[in-house]
Formats: structure tokens, sequence, C-alpha cells
């Protein structure tokens, strides 16, 4: 059993298809732990993409995820960093496999729809960014 962050972007939650993309999650055997919309600080946004600092993209990610509320939710389950990776799509929804959420979604490489955990580790602490233990008890 693991666990990942989902993070349910600008775009999206706009679009009004919040309910969609967790449907996905619940339809594919990902429990949703914990969820709940956020207004992002430029702070919030800087640290969390910390990794990213240095990428020309940087500025205009941070930009991108205080533009509006996001959706984060811990979902559960068994491979959940790899099947919510699989659910989500390539990066750039261009490039994202039919029937997966970028795909079906999102508009560009920087209004992706979605972000989720790339390994185990970041998932434990990205989780850790948003939730606290009594939330995720
Ligand atoms: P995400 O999974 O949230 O992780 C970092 C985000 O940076 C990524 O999704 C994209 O939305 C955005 N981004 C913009 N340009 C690029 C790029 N060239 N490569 C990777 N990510 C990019």
């Amino acid at each position: 059993m693991e666990r990942t962050l989902s993070i349910i972007k600008p775009d999206a939650v706009a679009k009004g298809v919040i309910g969609k993309i967790l449907d996905r999650f619940e339809s594919n055997g990902l429990k949703i732990a914990a969820t709940k919309k956020v207004q992002l600080t430029r702070k919030d946004a800087e640290c969390f993409y910390a990794i990213h600092a240095e990428r020309p993209f940087f500025n205009d990610l941070v930009d991108f995820m205080i533009s509006g509320p996001v959706v984060v939710s811990v979902l559960e389950g068994e491979d959940a960093v790899a099947k919510n990776r699989k659910l989500m799509g390539a990066t750039n929804p261009k490039e994202a496999e039919a029937g997966t959420i970028r795909a079906d979604f999102a508009e560009n490489i920087d209004a992706n729809a979605v972000h989720g955990s790339d390994s185990l580790e970041n998932a434990v602490n990205e989780i850790a960014f948003f939730f606290s233990q009594r939330e995720l008890s």
C-alpha cells in the first residue's frame, strides 16, 4: 500500500472538472485518503517546486500555480505513485496517451491539469508539505 500526492491545478479547477478528475482516481483503485481546496501563496509554490528553481520555466510555473485555487489530495492504494502517474499521462498533454487526465483535460505543458508525486520518497515529502497528521488519520 502506498500514498501519493495529487494536485488538481488552477486550470482544471477553473474548468469545473474537480469531480471528473477525482472520479478517475476512485474508478481506478485509488482511495482519496484526504483532500482540500487551497489557494497557494507565492512562497508556498516556490517551496513546493524548489527542485525546479533553476529551470527556465520556474517563474511561469509559480505564477500559474498561484493564479487560482488548487485541490490537493492524498491518494492511497497499491502502487499509488505509478498508478497516479499512468492515469495523469505525459507532462506535455500533446504527448499524453488517449484517455489520460492530461489528454482529456489539459491545454499545454504549463496548464497541464494535474501534478503527481514522481517517487515514493517525494510523495512522503509532498504529503507532509500539505497535510497534518490529524488530516491523515
Ligand atoms: P508538474 O508535474 O507539476 O511538475 C513541474 C511542472 O512544470 C510540470 O508539471 C509542468 O506543468 C511545468 N513545466 C513547464 N515547462 C516544463 C518543461 N519543459 N519540463 C517539465 N515541466 C515543465
